[in-house]
């Protein structure tokens, strides 16, 4: 098992380039079913998630070569399984679920079972694939869903759900007539996906709003395309740059993905500048207490609160950060606790308020973003942080200690 030693106390000064965004790749690589033949994905990072999902997607019949650029041939996709073994490793694996039924008019999705941050079901990818026509049964822990062909409806998501969104909204794409999604989530990553099937010959229009119209076709074709830069790991390395009191360049950035952390960053009294092909973020003076409150996007995303949480820990005040998604996303609270963070929680509210200086101590990662938070906290801590269960921080960042050291952080990870 590796660990991470982090000796804290370094300003970061420098260029960090932030890679492809994972919550993009995995729904454009699974879009992939939707048609025979080779399509071609760049800028896909380099993570444990990744790799799961070529797995999965092997598992069903596609052959796949590549790493940063992916070629995809889903010609003879021969299975309609996605097993527990693979599906409880990564969540986002139900993403297969609507492509499947649609493509090959059956699926059998192992249900992806508890998660650290909260239950996570995935009834209201299921209601809307019964709402299209489609049969569902859960059996043995699995759902199962056939259809000859999906219909065209209109579709309510209760809750905006970033992959319902993504699972339905590929699935619209080959069904008969046209598919309305009432709330339906608005990410840069939902729309970078929209941009992928249209590019496969699919009539979507509305992605990034509250409404997205499919009007189904008859069928798709393999495509060229991109992945949009990852926005979290973008917002973390800005945090990063806040708590050590740097000045870091984060190039290959879309700024206009982050407004509301760059907002609160600047309340936070950090000077966030748009420069060529990125952002730079500088913290001269100490850090303000603002208050936070996670929210769908355009709202202040669940996926750095943990980080901004780390962030106002050390800084001169008080700070409600208010978690609305998930119901179990404050597991960083006790490892923060343990660096001294003075934290009171309070429902899915946390009251942080600052001290002077972190001390570093040994953490345990518990999920993703809990693991980058402490992560932002062994870099300002006095003295050492050592942080166990890194596959958990693997999952989501690529290498993030070798893209730390360059900028001065004393970063290392042992085996
Ligand atoms: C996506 O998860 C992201 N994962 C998550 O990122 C992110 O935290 C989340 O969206 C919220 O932004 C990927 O894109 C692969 P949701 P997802 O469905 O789609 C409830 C990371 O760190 N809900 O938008 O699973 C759900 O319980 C990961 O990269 C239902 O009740 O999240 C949650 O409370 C973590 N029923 C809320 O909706 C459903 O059928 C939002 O979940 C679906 C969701």
């Amino acid at each position: 098992m590796d660990k991470i030693i982090i000796v804290g106390g370094k300003k970061l000064h420098g260029d960090v380039r932030i890679s492809g965004a994972k919550n993009a790749a995995l729904p454009i690589m699974v879009s992939a079913l939707l048609t025979p033949g080779v399509s071609t994905f760049h800028n896909i990072p380099d993570l444990v998630d990744i790799k799961t999902i070529k797995k999965l997607l092997r598992n069903l019949g596609a052959k796949i070569e590549g790493d940063s650029t992916v070629k995809i041939n889903t010609e003879n996709i021969n299975n309609c399984e996605a097993p527990y073994e693979l599906v409880k490793t990564m969540r986002a694996s139900v993403l297969v679920l609507g492509p499947l039924v649609a493509r090959m008019g059956a699926a059998r999705v192992s249900l992806p079972g508890g998660c650290a941050i909260g239950a996570r079901p995935v009834n209201l990818h299921i209601k809307a694939l019964q709402d299209m026509g489609a049969e569902v049964e859960l059996k043995d822990g699995y759902v199962e869903a056939k259809a000859a062909r999906l219909k065209g409806t209109t579709i309510y998501f209760d809750i905006s759900t970033v992959t319902g969104t993504e699972n339905i909204m590929m699935a619209a794409c080959l069904a008969e007539g046209t598919t309305f999604l009432q709330n339906a989530a608005k990410e840069p990553e939902v729309v970078n996906l929209a941009d992928v099937l249209n590019s496969m010959g699919a009539k979507i229009t509305g992605a990034g709003t509250d409404i997205i119209t499919i009007d189904g076709v008859d069928q798709l074709h393999p495509v060229e395309a991109s992945v949009i830069p990852d926005r979290i790991e973008a917002g973390t390395f800005m945090i990063a740059a806040g708590i050590t009191g740097g000045d870091v360049r984060i190039l290959g950035c879309d700024p206009s993905h982050l407004d509301a952390l760059i907002l609160k960053l600047r309340d936070a009294g950090m000077e966030i500048t748009m420069i060529d092909g990125g952002v730079r973020a500088v913290a001269r003076k100490k850090i303000k207490s603002v208050d936070i409150k996670t929210l769908p996007y355009p709202g202040f995303p669940t996926d750095l609160q943990a980080q901004i949480m780390a962030l106002m820990t050390v800084a001169s005040g008080l700070s409600v950060i208010t978690e609305t998604i998930f119901e179990n996303r404050f597991m960083h609270v006790s490892e923060l606790m343990r660096m001294g963070a003075d934290i009171l929680i309070h429902g899915n509210s946390a009251m942080v308020k600052g001290i002077p200086k972190l001390k570093g101590a040994q953490v345990m990662a518990t999920d993703l973003r809990a693991s980058a938070s402490l992560i932002l906290a062994g870099l300002a801590a006095e003295g050492t942080t050592e942080l166990s269960r890194v596959y958990h921080i693997d999952r989501g960042y690529e290498r993030i200690e070798k893209k730390l050291s360059p900028l001065g952080a004393d970063i290392k990870r042992v085996s």
